[in-house]
């Protein structure tokens, strides 16, 4: 059992069980023993990789698709370019290269970077330092003004609270620790009524033909205030957000937490701070959260969709030009991961959230309806 498990389970013990919530914001985000705190989980050697670990490509067209949002507010003289959860900085730095083609973009922009985890820190700092970033461990502390904001792969390791449809309503499930197995398991919150569980709509009020007893619904708090903070923030002050995240269109009943320890799933409760844990996002939920603070929404529309409006095969074809044998197969390879259905092409949305008078930014010009991923 690890440091962070026994902390738990004293904690399980004095006060009882405790929600999935609180297991994941602590398995991620102790401040000795959570998952980001210590080390860099990314690539071959890690636990996972991400899109702009797998490509270049994908930061060299977020940081063009920034430079067109700018454009299209009006060139402001300064804007505040805000990432969260930036990992080793890999987007920002691809970003920041392409968009030096805008240099009067690259004077205005005035970079933030909100992480908590100080190993991630060290590694931006060193990828980033140019640019003069301002770190934040939360976006409250970003001056308000007009925004341009990236998120990817960043709600999907917000916690997620989790709830059971059982005869008599939604009851919330919690972790216990079991003392004579030795592990957390499972089990349901005692005296939950009918109507109380925070879930979207659609799963509340679902008939039980299509959503049955024992289903598990699940929502993330935390995601749906900070989409509602930026969606207040943007429309107070303008610019746009792009959210890019794994996840459904729709809200949908499911268990979808998830433990990935060196490339491979892992047991959700076997090891907290040890393996990644995350949750699809609720786009749909992001969206209405946004939008109920004011902000326009675009999409959400297919990763590989997306991809392929800002020109990616375009891309690809200039990078073939100048590449080795070697370089030509991962090249491919890669273009292949991004935006093939199989991959992560359909799985993986963007949303966009924006100011009321901000056009449709490269990528969402789609008609609502034209393309609603699941
Ligand atoms: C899966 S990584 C994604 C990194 C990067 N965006 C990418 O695509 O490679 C999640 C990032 O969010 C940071 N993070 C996770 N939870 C956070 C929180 N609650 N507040 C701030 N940063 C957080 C992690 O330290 C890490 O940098």
């Amino acid at each position: 059992m690890n440091a962070l498990a026994r902390i738990l389970r004293r904690r399980i013990e004095r006060q009882g069980p405790i929600t999935v919530a609180d297991y994941m914001a602590a398995a991620l985000g102790h401040p000795k023993y959570g998952y980001y705190m210590g080390k860099d989980p990314f690539g071959v050697r890690g636990d996972f990789i991400t899109a702009p670990e797998i490509s270049q490509m994908f930061g060299e067209l977020i940081g063009l698709w920034c430079v067109i949002c700018w454009r299209q507010m009006g060139r402001p003289k300064v804007v505040h370019l805000v990432e969260l959860g930036p990992g080793r900085g890999t987007l920002m730095g691809d970003a920041l290269r392409a968009a030096r083609a805008a240099p009067d973009f690259i004077d205005a922009l005035r970079l933030h970077l909100v992480e908590t985890s100080p190993a991630l820190r060290a590694r931006q700092g060193e990828m980033l330092g140019d640019y003069a970033p301002r770190w934040h461990a939360r976006l409250d502390s970003v001056p308000d003004g007009r925004m341009i904001l990236i998120a990817n792969e960043f709600f999907d390791a917000l916690p997620v609270q989790q709830f059971e449809r059982t005869g008599e309503g939604w009851v919330e499930r919690l972790v216990r620790f079991d003392a004579v197995a030795g592990e957390f398991r499972f089990t349901l919150a005692t005296g939950a009524a009918e109507g109380e569980a925070p879930l979207p709509a659609p799963l509340l009020n679902a008939p039980s033909q299509t959503v049955p007893i024992g289903a598990i619904g699940e929502v993330s708090p935390e995601g749906r205030a900070l989409a509602a903070e930026i969606g207040g923030r943007l429309a107070r002050a303008g610019g746009v957000a792009l959210i890019v995240d794994y996840g459904h269109g729709r809200s949908t009943p499911g268990e979808t937490l998830q433990a990935v320890k060196g490339h491979k799933f892992h047991d959700v409760l076997a090891d907290p701070g040890g393996a990644d844990l995350t949750a699809h996002v609720d786009f749909e939920a992001l969206a209405a959260a946004g939008a109920g603070a004011g902000a326009a929404t675009f999409g959400p529309v297919s990763q590989g969709a997306f991809l392929g409006s800002l020109g990616i095969d375009a891309r690809t074809e200039t990078l073939l030009e100048s590449a080795s044998p070697a370089q030509v197969k991962d090249i491919r390879s890669a273009l292949k991961r991004l935006v093939a259905s199989s991959e992560m092409g359909v799985l993986f949305k963007a949303l966009c959230l924006a100011h009321p008078g901000q056009p449709a930014p490269p990528g969402f010009e789609t008609p609502p309806g034209f393309e609603t991923p699941q």
